[in-house]
């Protein structure tokens, strides 16, 4: 009876654990990745995404027009040049970024970008 106890308790205590390291996300998400995860890594590139592209492309990279538009795995379509000229020149709906964002901006989206496969 008590070593049934002892057991059921370390279950709960090893579940807990479990649980709390996937909860790294922050409250209110359910443990997914969001790009605010890239933050400490790829601040610039984190923060002129949330300027310019969340509204298009998702706070997870997931996309919101269109299956084109998912990121989620942008890295493994295009190198870092190719989300560049990508950025820079615009393609069917998304607007040119020429205007907008400097070359050293659009070089710290592609870098963190091009790691996404
Ligand atoms: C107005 C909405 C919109 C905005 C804002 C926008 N995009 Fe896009 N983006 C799209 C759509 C739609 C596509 C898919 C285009 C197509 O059909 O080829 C796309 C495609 C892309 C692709 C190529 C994806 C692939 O797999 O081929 C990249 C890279 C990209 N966007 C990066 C960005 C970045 C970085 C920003 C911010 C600087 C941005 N986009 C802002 C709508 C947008």
């Amino acid at each position: 009876m008590r070593s049934k106890t002892l057991a059921r308790l370390a279950c709960t205590a090893a579940a807990f654990i479990l649980l709390s390291a996937c909860g790294t996300a922050g409250p209110g998400n359910s443990g997914g990745y969001t790009v605010a995860d890239d933050t400490a890594a790829y601040p610039d590139a984190v923060a002129l995404y949330e300027t310019n592209c969340l509204t298009c492309h998702g706070n997870a990279l997931q996309g919101r027009v269109g299956s084109e538009s998912d990121l989620s795995q942008v890295g493994s379509r295009h190198d870092k040049d190719a989300i560049i000229a990508i950025v820079r020149d615009g393609r069917d709906i998304m607007p040119t970024f020429k205007d907008v964002l400097s070359d050293e901006d659009m070089q710290a989206l592609a870098a963190w970008l091009s790691t996404k496969k």
